[in-house]
């Protein structure tokens, strides 16, 4: 059957605001809220075997890798496995070393990408267990990984993935939390991630209320600019670096995603009056942190807008704040990725820009 846009103008718009629901279908018979379980019937039999893994090797390319990204750290928590988030075509240009007792895991949201295929060819050659999160079924990834997890986001149309990313956000997140189950230890964080889990939806819902916050954003404060920076640190560096390939790929503005941590490294040179900078400051251990960069880039006279929590009291009277409920630390990047979705498709529609089919870009890329 046809996929139809309904009322929306385009297919991104309809996919961002299919978000409350693909979320759901994400987790549908995997996340049972009664009794705090999670079952991937994808993986069972190989749960053994990746909890013996030596390692986790993430390999994705685009939006797909910074899903990979914004998972490491609870994967690395949950796991106490050695976690590395690899980009295909650079896992093959080093030839990286892969052995028996890898795990390789395969992001995509096609199936189809070359690099990605190719990467696991080159895994199965050296004995890896090879496992797929895969949006479409029948894909090449997913016939031919050892495992995986469908991700059920339901088909994604616009170029510019958006409610792929926050399936696989949460796919990933689950397969996490499934591997953990086994440890005592981890069963009140378990629970406190499966509780965040429950309430992503609704809150989902109350994010996609900053809709018109976000179109005024395009058309006022960024309507001329040439750049724009988005900062911010440890579970939202993903976030931002997600952010900044939206907005170029459909609005064709230079924009770039910075880790706050690496601002005296480089990027406090750009810091000026004139230059845009979002920065992701919802509540989490490294708010301080993430504080203290505000404090560098307004001292040079930036004007930054702020991400921030609904109820955050602490944000300087005068800065712009977009504002989010807020979530457990590491679900909180599938709800700050959401206004940047929103900002990215207003500036595209203010640019004149083809939203669902940016110009020299493809929604599968088949060939290397
Ligand atoms: C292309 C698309 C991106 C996508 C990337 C990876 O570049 O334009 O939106 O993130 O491929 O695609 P995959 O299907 O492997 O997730």
């Amino acid at each position: 059957a046809a996929i139809m846009k309904g009322k929306f103008d385009t297919f991104m718009q309809k996919e961002i605001y299919e978000q409350p629901e693909s979320v759901v279908n994400t987790m549908r018979g995997r996340v049972n809220f009664d009794t705090n379980t999670i079952t991937l019937g994808g993986l069972r039999s190989y749960l053994p075997i990746i909890r013996r893994g030596r390692r986790l090797v993430f390999i994705a390319c685009g939006t797909s890798y910074h899903s990979c990204l914004a998972t490491r750290a609870i994967f690395e928590e949950l796991t106490e496995i050695p976690v590395s988030v690899e980009l295909a075509s650079d896992f093959l240009d080093r030839k990286t070393p892969i052995f028996r007792d890898d795990v390789c895991i395969f992001l995509s949201q096609s199936g189809e990408t070359a690099d990605t295929i190719l990467a696991l060819r080159y895994s199965m050659d050296r004995g890896a267990l090879c496992v797929g999160v895969v949006n479409t079924v029948g894909s090449t990834l997913s016939r031919d990984t050892h495992c995986g997890v469908h991700i059920n986001a339901g088909p994604e149309v616009g170029v510019a993935s958006t409610k792929a990313y926050t399936s696989q956000y949460i796919a990933l997140v689950m397969i996490a939390l499934q591997l953990a189950d086994d440890r005592i230890s981890f069963t009140e964080r378990r629970n406190q991630i499966i509780d965040g889990l429950h309430s992503l939806p609704a809150l989902i819902k109350r994010t996609l209320e900053q809709d018109s916050a976000l179109q005024t954003l395009a058309s006022t404060i960024l309507a001329n600019s040439k750049s724009l920076l988005l900062m911010g640190r440890g579970y939202q560096h993903a976030t931002c670096l997600e952010g900044a390939l939206k907005i170029k790929e459909i609005s064709y503005m230079h924009s770039e995603g910075i880790l706050a941590g690496e601002l005296k490294h480089g990027p406090l040179a750009l810091i000026d009056e004139n230059m845009p900078v979002i920065i992701v400051m919802t509540r989490d251990s490294l708010y301080p942190k993430v504080q203290s960069a505000f404090a560098q880039i307004t001292a040079r006279k930036a004007q930054p807008i702020v991400i921030c929590n609904e109820d955050d009291d602490n944000v300087p009277a005068g800065a712009k704040a977009i504002r989010v409920p807020k979530t457990v630390d590491c679900l909180q990047g599938i709800i700050n990725v959401i206004p940047l979705q929103l900002l990215s498709y207003y500036l595209a529609v203010q640019n004149g820009c083809d939203v669902d089919f940016p110009r020299n870009l493809a929604k599968s890329v088949t060939v290397e």
